[in-house]
């Protein structure tokens, strides 16, 4: 059979979005299709991030936030989560001198302290050694949930209430935002799903105001650099408005001024 011809998506330099998220979904289903463990899948998934990683570093991104595993994804099987942390831990050991290399901050979010001790030992040393590189924030979502990043900052201000550090009326939307560890490299511009499903599965509920959604069947395993691209170069097709008309729009080029100037990038292959 003759493979059909995919064309080549171009993304223009200048409208990057500066912090992109991914859901990174259908590992299981990946291995599953071919008669294997799902575990199987996650092995693959983990080669996915290792280039998806360094393609938006290659692109420029000044912020990549990956689903990597949600507060509920506890509830797995225990070996599947036993192997979902041991291949999160060999990521970090393998990556760790080309994140440095590449000047790529590593950050972690979400109820870290659930995380096994062979992950922590690895985690936290990494995200020290890494806190001056400042070309990308790569940021894991590890027991994450968004509902849950929402109640510990609204707990976090009520605290501040209750010791009379802050007054009722300061509990605003941006003191909110301010308390959101996932939103320190500012809000998502895009938000890509792999794996065919259209829902959003508690990943940056507060962030997502007006991110720009992509969902694309490819399942996360086979997610290539084409994949990306054409994901970003959706993206720069649309016009964000922010509930704004006429003149007060900005065009999407605005968002992600001075990320890179003045080239234009054409990618190929
Ligand atoms: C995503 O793939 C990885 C994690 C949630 C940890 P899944 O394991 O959810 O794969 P599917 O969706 O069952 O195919
Ligand atoms: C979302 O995928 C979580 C991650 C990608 C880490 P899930 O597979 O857990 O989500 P649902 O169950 O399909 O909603
Ligand atoms: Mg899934």
């Amino acid at each position: 059979m003759i493979p059909t011809m995919r064309p080549m998506p171009f993304v223009e330099a200048r409208n990057l979005p500066s912090h992109v998220g991914i859901i990174m979904d259908g590992n299981g289903r990946w291995a599953q299709l071919r008669g294997d463990a799902r575990v199987e899948g996650h092995r693959e998934g983990s080669r996915a991030v290792r280039r998806i990683v360094r393609t938006a570093r290659r692109l420029g991104l000044k912020a990549l936030t990956l689903y990597a595993f949600s507060e509920q994804n506890w509830e797995r099987p225990e070996e599947e989560v036993e192997t979902l942390m041991i291949l999160l831990r060999d990521f970090l050991l393998s990556e760790r001198d080309e994140l440095l290399d590449n000047g790529i901050r590593l950050n972690a979010i979400g109820n870290l302290g659930r995380l096994p001790g062979i992950v922590r030992a690895v985690l936290d040393p990494l995200r020290k050694e890494s806190a001056s590189r400042a070309e990308m924030t790569l940021t894991l979502a590890l027991s994450y949930g968004g509902r849950e990043e929402i109640a510990a900052a609204a707990r976090e201000l009520a605290t501040d209430v209750a010791n009379g550090k802050l007054r009722p009326e300061d509990v605003t939307a941006e003191a909110l935002h301010g308390r959101m560890p996932s939103l320190r490299v500012g809000d998502p511009d895009l938000v890509i799903r792999t794996g065919g499903e259209r829902r959003i599965s508690n990943f940056l509920l507060y962030g997502l105001a007006y991110a720009e959604l992509h969902f694309t069947d490819a399942l996360w395993p086979d997610f290539s650099e084409v994949d990306l691209y054409e994901a970003i170069a959706s993206y720069q097709r649309r016009e964000r408005r922010f509930g704004l008309v006429g003149k007060g729009v900005v065009p999407n080029a605005a968002a992600a001024v001075g990320v890179i100037t003045g080239r234009k990038l054409r990618l190929v292959g």
